[in-house]
């Protein structure tokens, strides 16, 4: 597969439910720990490398000012309303109004160059964009199961369109957080869409 290779990161209720009132539906420390840990942290033998961040406008948004921008990554930001006036301030951040012109900066020689990873953060229209990109690569799923009341959803995919594969980086088998498990799946691309419900633009 041509670089970059996303991947998306999501943690989800048993009906894809990822969020409410443009927060998070939960409060599970361990699994935010374990999602900030992975889209931060470059792998040990990348070469001072850093990874990079994409989120549509909402989620950006969502996250707390002091967590701003995301770790030690570069951010880009997909939206068509936001300018660089709202970025003003942070370095290594940047924003475009599709996927595609995202990718093409990323692929720059001088960005290639510095980046690790590339994670998906979301929130459902950057996922739904990213799964019918010829550039996806995985989904890091937690599965939460619990049921929460959420206003937005992840995109509804069908696992049989991909394979399962083991990750020894992420929490392995059931945990349980605050009286609560989820499990984390990792999912990766068979070089199929793996999307049930494809919405056009
Ligand atoms: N559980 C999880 O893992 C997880 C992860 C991420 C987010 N979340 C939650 O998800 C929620 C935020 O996600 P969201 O789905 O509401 O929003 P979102 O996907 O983060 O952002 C939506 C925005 O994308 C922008 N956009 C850019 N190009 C677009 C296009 N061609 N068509 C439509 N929109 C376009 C629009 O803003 P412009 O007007 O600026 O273009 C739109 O408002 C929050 O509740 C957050 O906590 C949860």
């Amino acid at each position: 597969m041509e670089f970059p290779r996303l991947e998306l990161m999501v943690a989800a209720d048993t009906n894809l439910g990822i969020g409410k009132e443009n927060k998070m539906a939960w409060h599970l420390p361990t699994e935010f720990s374990y999602y900030r840990r992975m889209t931060t942290s470059p792998a040990p033998g990348s070469s001072g490398k850093v990874h990079a961040s994409i989120f549509a406008t909402k989620t950006w948004q969502s996250i707390p000012q002091e967590m701003k921008p995301w770790g030690n990554t570069i951010c880009f930001i997909l939206s068509r309303s936001m300018t660089a006036k709202d970025v003003q301030g942070y370095s290594d951040v940047y924003i475009h109004s599709n996927l595609e012109d995202i990718i093409a900066h990323i692929r720059l020689p001088e960005m290639r160059k510095r980046i690790d990873r590339v994670w998906m953060h979301g929130g459902a229209f950057g996922y739904q964009e990213a799964l019918r990109s010829k550039h996806f690569y995985r989904i890091y799923h937690t599965k939460i199961h619990a049921e929460f009341q959420c206003d937005v959803f992840f995109p509804r995919y069908d696992e049989n369109r991909l394979k399962l594969v083991h990750d020894p980086d992420v929490p392995q088998g059931i945990q349980v957080d605050r009286g609560i498990s989820y499990q984390v799946h990792v999912y990766e691309t068979t070089g199929v869409c793996p999307l049930i419900e494809d919405f056009a633009r």
